[in-house]
């Protein structure tokens, strides 16, 4: 028999409930717990989605001000995860996508080969021509069947440049089946000590390549962390909409290896979302499709029996949202992260707390309060990764940032209107949900992280939780008076430094 969890927060949330309390990060801290864990050791790993990884709970927004290619590049060398805004028109997202997943070498898809019977010389030649920087060329029959490889070692020691590829390439090789993931790889070749390992389909035919140095680059040192797919590349996430639109950005996604699909909606429980989630998944059911956004538990529950691979939750706690204040909707952000997962216990569908997070704090809270991931805006917009240029106040740097749902970016994109369900106004007759504004500039995205990082591990160690399961499973919380929030944050002192992790 399967022992069922126990939560130690349901008590405290139920009688909050009983109260009619819905809360938020500045309503609750957690509580401390007798501890032998020690923060740096904390083990940070989670998932996105069903089948998507991540190496530290942290996502970047698919917002205009925040993630295309150098965030979901960088976010993933960090462990977490970028996901690649859709008010991009579909051929340019595809792109971005197709830059993250092409930034490490790990599996060469599509190697270039050359035939058996062409002459050494010319192979040189061409190599000059086009400027290829490697030497090593699988070699292929007139069929097409693969047959062996040279390497620069046989160019070397090649004399007569009239002799055929086939004369100087090595065919004892050692080759495996196509689906060799990137670790596999790595244990073969440092196994057989071969910096070169061909995948082969069940015709011989090449399917694919890895080479040992970068193989090796990605599995060792400070590329361990690095959040990859099984072919060793980085994952990166695209938002979709709805309806036909979607289907098109999804075609050419997958084209691009995506990972992750986010049905990226201001209202998840929508029919048109749940029909285009469906249909996503029937046309791909291999990859993962996360959708949000919902704040209720029946909401949720709704979309996980539609199939989704993950929920995010959060409507109106966004920093540059509108939505509560101009709809009248919404509920407090920790009561909807609880009450969204607790409503999806078992199914293993993993929840992200999307929006409102302030402090590294908020984040051990939406972890303790039943979120597997969370999703950032604001503290990460600003960082030299985001897109858009640094604009000078009064002497100081700053960098855009704006909601999806505020005038500039609902005017710009057709699909920041759609995420309103603004489709059928003219743009005079627009209904912001968002602001729009600007944050300092912060540097790397790197510190950033950094920080965050910390401050979670910081959080864990004071709970006693070695991982974010048993974060989820031993947080309890205490709810605050706004005496106790005021007293959580410095009193009493003007502050002559800042810390590198707060700002009021
Ligand atoms: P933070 O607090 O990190 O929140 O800045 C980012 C999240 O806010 C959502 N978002 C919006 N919500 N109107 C809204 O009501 C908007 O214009 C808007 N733009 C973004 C989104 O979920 C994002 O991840």
């Amino acid at each position: 028999m399967v022992k069922k969890e126990r939560f130690k927060k349901d008590a405290f949330f139920s009688k909050m409930s009983r109260l009619g309390l819905a809360l938020s990060y500045d309503d609750v801290r957690l509580k401390t717990g007798h501890s032998e864990v020690e923060p740096a050791a904390v083990n940070l790993l989670t998932k996105f989605s069903r089948q998507v990884s991540l190496n530290n709970p942290i996502v970047s927004s698919p917002m205009d001000t925040v993630t295309e290619s150098d965030m979901a590049i960088e976010m993933a060398k960090l462990g977490g995860l970028g996901i690649i805004h859709r008010a991009l028109p579909p051929k340019e997202q595809s792109q971005a996508v197709a830059k993250v997943k092409f930034y490490l070498n790990g599996l060469i898809k599509k190697p270039i080969c050359i035939n058996q019977d062409e002459k050494v010389g010319d192979v040189l030649k061409t190599r000059e021509e086009k400027g290829y920087k490697f030497h090593t060329f699988p070699v292929l029959d007139v069929h097409g069947k693969f047959v062996g490889l040279v390497t620069q070692n046989d160019f070397e020691f090649c004399i007569n440049q009239n002799l055929k590829v086939g004369d100087i390439m090595s065919a004892d090789l050692k080759c495996e089946n196509d689906g060799t993931s990137v670790k596999e790889a790595f244990d073969i070749m440092r196994k057989n000590k071969k910096k070169v390992l061909p995948l082969l389909d069940q015709e011989k035919k090449l399917v694919g390549m890895y080479v040992f140095s970068d193989v090796k680059r990605i599995m060792t040192g400070s590329s361990a962390q690095y959040n990859i797919d099984a072919n060793g590349n980085l994952r990166v996430g695209a938002a979709v909409g709805v309806g036909e639109e979607a289907l098109e950005r999804v075609e050419l996604l997958v084209k691009k290896n995506i990972d992750v699909f986010v049905i990226d909606t201001a209202h998840g429980d929508s029919e048109r979302v749940i029909k285009t989630l469906k249909k996503i998944k029937k046309l791909y059911p291999h990859i993962d499709v996360v959708v949000g956004n919902v704040s209720e538990g029946h909401s949720a529950k709704r979309l996980v029996d539609a199939g989704a691979d993950g929920v995010k939750v959060g409507q109106g706690p966004g920093s540059i949202c509108t939505t509560r204040i101009i709809a009248g909707i919404g509920h407090p952000q920790v009561s909807a992260v609880y009450e969204c997962s607790k409503a999806i216990r078992g199914s293993g569908v993993p929840v992200c707390a999307d929006g409102g997070i302030k402090y590294s704090g908020d984040i051990t809270i939406a972890i303790g309060a039943g979120a597997d991931s969370v999703m950032l805006g604001n503290m990460l917009a600003g960082t030299k990764e985001t897109p858009g240029d640094i604009v000078m106040v009064q002497g100081v740097p700053y960098k855009n940032y704006r909601g999806m749902g505020s005038l500039g970016a609902m005017e710009k994109s057709k699909a920041s209107r759609d995420r309103y369900l603004q489709t059928g106004s003219g743009k005079d007759k627009l209904v912001p949900e968002g602001v729009e504004g600007i944050v300092p500039f912060k540097g790397p995205v790197s510190h950033i992280i950094d920080q965050n990082l910390g401050g979670l591990r910081s959080g864990m160690g004071y709970v006693g939780a070695a991982n974010i399961k048993e974060l989820q499973l031993k947080a309890d919380f205490h709810h605050i008076s706004g005496a106790g929030l005021s007293e959580s944050h410095p009193h009493g002192v003007i502050i002559t430094k800042e810390a590198p992790n707060y700002k009021t």
